[in-house]
């Protein structure tokens, strides 16, 4: 498979590298700090697919222009959420192609399906009181994690006293308190803390490293290659 990274930073290299380790063949690097003039709809076309990982106000122009090129994208930005219903809505009508997730690694999204059943047996206790936490590195842009946001829509959909998450440390009953740190070169920590006055449940996923979220990404990328147009999501590659 040709692919086309978009975005070479932190995890544009490491994709860089898993997809070469699986045969694939990287036949353009897009970044706007070393070659924006490369940035072209003739370049972009060279690839099956492209691997956008920018920031947070690059990544939906970014899919506009995979979009234009007709180049189906796999993107793991986050922090432009308000954006993706629009992105949705072109792959449904205009025969677009997205590949989103918050989160590429296997084990994080082990960790969504565990998080909701958890929150389903969760929701007729209610003695328990719901609360998170995310540590990641100190040069993470948009907070709380898109990450985050996922595992605490997963517990709103599922627990009827819960309606929103925040990060303000004095939340209202209905809403879940997100406890966001930012410390040295942490890849990734997302906590799940049920308690109640008598004891405390709690779940926990620890990233060792990028590997996983590279890997995934690389796995979406090569499950996009001669499929219909649409949205997909990690919920279509994995066998749950
Ligand atoms: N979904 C996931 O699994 C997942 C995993 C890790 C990181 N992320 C997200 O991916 C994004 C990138 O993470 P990172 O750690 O690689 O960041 P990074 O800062 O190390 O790299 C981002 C790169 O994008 C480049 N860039 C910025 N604007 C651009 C543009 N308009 N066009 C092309 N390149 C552009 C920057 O120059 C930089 O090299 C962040 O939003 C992060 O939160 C998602």
């Amino acid at each position: 498979m040709k692919i086309a990274i978009i975005g070479y930073g932190k995890m544009g290299h490491v994709i860089e590298q898993i997809a070469k380790e699986r045969s694939n063949e990287v036949v353009l690097i897009l970044d706007a700090l070393i070659n924006p003039q490369d940035f072209t709809a003739e370049n972009l076309r060279k690839a099956d697919v492209a691997i956008e990982f920018t920031r947070p106000d690059a990544a939906y122009d970014n899919i506009m222009k995979c979009f234009n090129a007709g180049v189906p994208v796999v993107s793991g930005t986050t922090g432009w959420l308000e954006k993706l219903p629009e992105a949705k809505r072109m792959c449904k009508e205009e025969g677009k192609t997205l590949f989103y997730s918050s989160n590429y690694a296997i084990g994080v999204n082990i960790f969504f399906r565990v998080n909701k059943f958890l929150a389903k047996l969760m929701n007729h206790y209610t003695n328990y009181d719901v609360n998170m936490q995310e540590i990641h590195h100190i040069h993470k842009l948009d907070k709380p994690s898109g990450t985050a946001i996922t595992i605490a829509e997963g517990i709103i959909e599922n627990v009827d006293r819960k309606d929103s998450w925040t990060l303000d440390p004095k939340p209202t009953d209905k809403q879940i308190y997100i406890d966001v740190l930012r410390e040295g070169e942490v890849p990734g920590t997302h906590t799940v803390n049920y308690t109640s006055p008598i004891d405390d449940i709690t779940i926990t996923h620890v990233s060792h490293n990028r590997n996983g979220l590279a890997l995934g990404a690389v796995l979406a990328a090569e499950y996009l290659v001669g499929k219909p147009s649409g949205f997909y999501t990690m919920d279509d590659l994995m066998d749950f």
